[in-house]
């Protein structure tokens, strides 16, 4: 599999089968389930789809199913809500003061609650997605991006946000270039960089304390 720039990239599934990889995946995917009430049965059953090799080829899928099965059965959806809103209070203070114009695009917009926080700052806001999984507190008009179609470009916005979104995309590079095309003044993005998390060691314990936090938001103005 080639990446944008056409190296040769590991595909994330096989990188999620790798045996050095197995006990990081499963202790953050456990921590994650316990945290919304999931039972040890639970928790492992999402592991055995997480490293069941017949999705081998096609994350699509296994996401969907992983998405599924996450969100449709046990636990508590009010923990899970809850703990997706202290995530969004914290990405919208750290974007907040970049925000500006009047329209806004939320492009990748998740449950929607950054955009919903963010409303009385504008006064015209879209939001885009592959899945409508909106939180229903959140009422924003809604446009569905089939899965590997384009980015509309009918239209342009004062602010755009594809936050925390690229590293989920299937060609980033081409979403960034779109979504630039329809920025008018200012494109507020970042993607997580696990990576230089784990490589600063940073201590888990002092960043539950502080929140679910992301990388700092960077963003481009024209
Ligand atoms: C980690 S979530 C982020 C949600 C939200 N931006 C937030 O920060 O709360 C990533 C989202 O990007 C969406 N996504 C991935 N590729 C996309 C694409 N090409 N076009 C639109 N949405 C996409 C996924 O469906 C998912 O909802």
């Amino acid at each position: 599999m080639k990446n944008q720039w056409g190296h040769d990239i590991t595909p994330i599934d096989e990188i999620i089968r790798q045996s050095e990889h197995r006990d990081i995946i499963s202790n953050s995917t456990a921590g994650m389930l316990g945290a919304i009430g999931r039972s040890f049965t639970e928790v492992q059953e999402v592991l055995s789809i997480l490293f069941d090799s017949s999705f081998s080829g096609n994350i699509q899928r296994l996401e969907k199913v992983l998405h599924d099965k996450i969100t449709s059965q046990g636990g508590s959806p009010e923990i899970m809500r809850s703990g997706m809103d202290e995530r969004a209070k914290v990405i919208h203070s750290e974007i907040q003061e970049y925000l500006l114009g009047d329209s806004l695009a939320d492009i990748g917009c998740g449950s929607g609650v950054v955009s919903w926080l963010s409303r009385d700052n504008f006064t015209d806001i879209l939001l885009y997605d592959e899945i409508n999984y909106l939180d229903p507190k959140v009422k924003l008009p809604f446009v569905n991006i089939p899965s590997g179609s384009s980015f509309p470009l009918d239209r342009s916005f004062d602010c755009t946000l594809l936050l925390t979104v690229l590293h989920h995309a299937e060609h980033p590079l081409k979403l960034l270039q779109d979504v630039w095309k329809c920025t008018k003044q200012r494109l507020i993005g970042n993607v997580l960089n696990l990576w230089k998390e784990v490589s600063e060691k940073q201590d888990i314990a002092e960043r539950k304390k502080n929140g679910i936090r992301t990388c700092s938001v960077p963003s481009l103005s024209k």
